[in-house]
């Protein structure tokens, strides 16, 4: 892709400020400044401390993806920011940046949203692994600390949502047993580590919401979580942390996967993807990798530093819309709430 544009892709919905340099959707540079450390003293993300690390962190970050990937601030092509889903504080400092950096290298600007960033993220092209054959028709779960959802992709561009949680996302989830349960933030990979060695049919958690197809629920589970483990304290009887964890982590990748490929089998799309920050979970990504070799289906996975929040994403879904001829306007603004 000689042709294909050099984007520097700048990511900073949450706690993660993201910086990368992506050529097509060949990752040139990806650095990341992680919050937390500044936010587990608080047991989750403080909004104005957020904002105020991603103003120390965005233009050392960003001078250190174009010194990584060789490249002077005169060859990139365009700089795209996520403009939302997102904390308003931190979009607001990653989307100005963006902004005055386009404006005085005078090239497009695009602001892009957070949850087709991660949908595009297994499309990535690494040292490690070649995502270019990711091409819809496609069933993608997209699962983070705000967002579940089972997205069809008839193409690029064009995305329906078939199914989301209806109460706390899959990430939160685990964050918030991850809390409970002592583990600390964040939850996902603290769960993830404790669950070595654990047996995930030790307790048979809830999985809820069966009789809808696409959709998803977690607060039930946190509840029966909670119930069970106050009742076994009090029993004096608590089983193994790696087998409480394992349990509950069973759970919440049960429903993903079956949500999942309930979607593809009714699309009939012949690929499953995912992305965000839950897809780094091992327990998922195996089970997923099993399921899809089951139904004779193709499954694309990013690696999982490619599947939490990072700039790279971003650039990949600027690259599809700036070859679409569509960049954004300088007027436009950070939208918390945006909807893919
Ligand atoms: O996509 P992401 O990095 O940020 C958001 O857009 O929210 O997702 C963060 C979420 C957190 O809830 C975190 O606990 C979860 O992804 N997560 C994991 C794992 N790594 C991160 N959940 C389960 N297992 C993991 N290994
Ligand atoms: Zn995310």
């Amino acid at each position: 892709m000689s042709d294909a544009p050099l984007i520097l892709g700048i990511e900073t919905s949450c706690d993660e400020t993201g910086i990368a340099v992506v050529h097509g959707f060949d990752v040139r540079s990806s650095v990341l400044a992680s919050q937390t450390d500044v936010h587990s003293r608080f047991g989750g993300v403080v909004p104005e401390v957020a904002a105020r690390a991603h103003v120390e962190a965005v233009r050392p970050l960003a001078h250190e993806a174009m010194m990584d990937a060789g490249v002077h601030p005169s060859d990139i092509d365009a700089i795209a920011a996520t403009r939302g889903p997102g904390l308003v504080g931190s979009l607001v400092v990653g989307l100005s940046f963006a902004k005055s950096l386009a404006w005085s290298l005078g090239v497009p600007l695009l602001g892009i949203d957070h949850m087709e960033g991660h949908l595009f993220a297994p499309r990535l092209e690494t040292a490690s692994q070649n995502g270019s054959d990711f091409t819809p028709p496609a069933v993608v779960v997209l699962a983070s600390g705000g967002h579940s959802q089972i997205v069809h992709v008839a193409d690029w561009g064009r995305y329906e949502v078939l199914g989301e949680t209806i109460d706390d996302a899959a990430g939160e989830a685990f964050d918030k047993l991850a809390r409970f349960m002592g583990l600390g933030y964040p939850g996902g990979p603290a769960i993830d580590r404790a669950s070595d060695g654990g047996d995930p049919a030790a307790i048979d958690f809830p999985r809820a919401l069966r009789d809808r197809p696409y959709d998803l629920s977690f607060s039930g589970l946190k509840t029966s979580v909670v119930t069970y483990l106050r009742k076994a304290k009090a029993a004096g009887a608590v089983p193994p942390l790696a087998d409480v964890a394992a349990s509950v982590q069973e759970a919440i990748v049960d429903v993903l996967v079956e949500k999942t490929f309930n979607a593809a089998r009714d699309t009939g799309a012949k690929t499953v993807a995912g992305g965000g920050g839950v897809l780094a979970n091992r327990r998922l990504r195996t089970k997923l990798a099993e399921r899809s070799e089951a139904e004779g289906v193709a499954l694309r996975l990013p690696s999982p530093d490619l599947c939490t929040d990072n700039g790279a994403m971003i650039a990949a879904a600027a690259t599809f819309h700036l070859q679409q001829g569509t960049h954004s306007d300088w007027t436009i603004d950070v939208d918390p709430g945006l909807r893919l």
